[in-house]
């Protein structure tokens, strides 16, 4: 059974242009989505990364700059911030977003590859995606430390307190936690290579930890798009804090 129905008029390029069989959208929303999000996200990671100094408004740090590491005239985010964005960049996810979206790439494994030169990811630069496991090892560390900046946001000075910095700092390690344990290379860390789940009492733990990451996992488009967004989200409200544009609510006790 067909399950979707080609439209009378062809492409000018000689493929046929099929609906959405899953969605009542417009087929073109979703890559103009993914283009316009990773660019404006893109160019702000490079802004912050490479030319801000300060990502600090205590009890508050930028989720750029964590852990924070100062030396000379070096932009603090620069020792940290490329493990999470070669993560991102190199995620199973975001690589198929950025394929179809950026470069044209079939929405699906059947229709026909149109750059006859494509041969993957096995060559320059592409190749480089295969770093991802690595790239994984190194954003758990980072987690670990937002983990941190996160229960240290609600120390007012030695007080017990809560401000809308603090919400929206552990909301956004929530969010990335979310992201990097339903990760694809973590999965197959957990789960894989494993030709029995009950056989020993180390092959159940990771039956376990395997279902607990699949859970993530099946979602993990949204948590990489909502942890997107809280990383921006967070890094730009301690900005306007730092500036003076905002003032911080805050309940201490
Ligand atoms: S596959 Fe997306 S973070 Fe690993």
């Amino acid at each position: 059974m067909a399950l979707s129905q080609p439209l009378d008029r062809p492409s000018p390029a000689g493929r046929e242009t099929v609906k959405n069989p899953y969605s009542a959208l417009p087929n073109w929303l979703y890559p103009l989505f993914v283009v316009v999000v990773l660019s404006l996200f893109g160019g702000y990671a490079i802004w912050v990364v490479f030319f801000q100094h300060k990502g600090a408004y205590a009890p508050y740090l930028s989720p750029f700059y964590s852990p924070l590491i100062t030396v000379g005239p070096i932009p603090p985010a620069l020792w940290v911030a490329w493990a999470p964005l070669v993560f991102r960049l190199t995620c199973y996810y975001y690589r198929k977003a950025y394929f179809r979206s950026f470069f044209g790439h079939p929405r699906s494994c059947a229709v026909p590859e149109p750059n006859r030169k494509y041969r993957g990811e096995t060559v320059f630069p592409w190749v480089f995606n295969n770093f991802h496991r690595f790239a994984f090892y190194a954003t758990v560390v980072q987690v670990g430390f937002l983990w941190f900046d996160a229960i240290l946001a609600f120390d007012f000075g030695g007080r017990l307190g809560i401000g809308l910095g603090s919400v929206l700092m552990l909301a956004n390690v929530l969010l990335l936690s979310g992201y990097t344990f339903g990760c694809h290379a973590f999965r197959h860390l957990a789960g894989g290579e494993l030709d029995c789940f009950s056989c020993s009492l180390a092959a159940r733990a990771r039956h376990k930890l395997w279902r607990g990451v699949s859970v993530l996992n099946i979602k993990h488009d949204r948590w990489a798009w909502a942890s997107l967004f809280s990383v921006a989200a967070t890094d730009i409200y301690i900005r306007l804090l730092i500036a003076g544009a905002l003032h911080d609510p805050r309940w201490i006790l």
